[in-house]
């Protein structure tokens, strides 16, 4: 059974009150911190300054994905300020080469997002740049939307190519994971399962990871 990582993202979390709201998921893995700029997707959340305040009071490692365009020149900043992860979307990135390495020269693990409909094949080469890619399981923009049961074949051939090629790829999955869906994409292949809804939907945040992290190992 290999070790199944849950990150909680804040986006469905209390934005007053985000210390608090920290501290109710201190089993988590790390905390997914969604930031979004009103252009790569419809919808605007927060940026560096709060981030690093995030940073500054979390209990638990940060794991920052990016929906914003111009990553090239955005994402480095993220890695300054000492976070755990930085994922930028493949998207939103002109050179992802060189970022994945500037992330890494600044200290951070590096990861890449594909959306859903962006496929997999172009971006094989580049896995040993990366400690961690992440397929979209959803439409980025929005928590509570239901799991895109056709990415499940992508997360598939990404276990394949990380296990065949025997380079450390995390493979992380965002959108609609419940306690039910998660089973699925852990069956796929992935091990690093981000859930908002699914865990700040319920009364009890860090009972909620508990079952999640058992329904997601295999
Ligand atoms: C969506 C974000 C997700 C979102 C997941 O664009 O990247 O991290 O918070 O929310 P749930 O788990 O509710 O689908
Ligand atoms: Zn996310």
């Amino acid at each position: 059974m290999s070790k199944c990582c849950i990150n909680p993202s804040i986006l469905s979390a209390d934005f007053v009150n985000l210390e608090t709201e920290l501290k109710r998921i201190s089993n988590a893995d790390a905390v997914h911190v969604d930031v979004m700029d009103n252009h790569f997707v419809p919808n605007l959340t927060l940026g560096l300054p709060v981030v690093q305040r995030i940073q500054a009071v979390s209990p638990v490692p940060l794991d920052a994905h990016l929906m914003i365009a111009d990553a090239d020149r955005w994402a480095p900043a993220y890695a300054d300020l000492g976070l755990d992860s930085v994922t930028f979307h493949a998207e939103a990135a002109i050179a992802p080469i060189k970022l994945a390495r500037e992330l890494r020269a600044r200290g951070a693990k590096a990861g890449m997002a594909l959306r859903p409909a962006t496929a997999l094949e172009p971006y094989l080469d580049m896995l040993p740049e990366l400690d961690m890619l992440l397929i979209m399981t959803v439409e980025p923009g929005f928590g509570g939307q239901a799991f895109l049961d056709v990415t499940l074949p992508k997360i598939r051939r990404a276990r394949a190519a990380v296990d065949g090629s025997g380079v450390h790829v995390a493979i992380q999955v965002d959108g609609g994971i419940t306690e039910e869906t998660i089973v699925r994409a852990a069956e796929a292949g992935a091990n690093v399962f981000v859930a908002g809804s699914a865990v700040y939907g319920h009364q009890d945040p860090a009972a909620a990871i508990d079952r999640l992290r058992a329904a997601g190992s295999r």
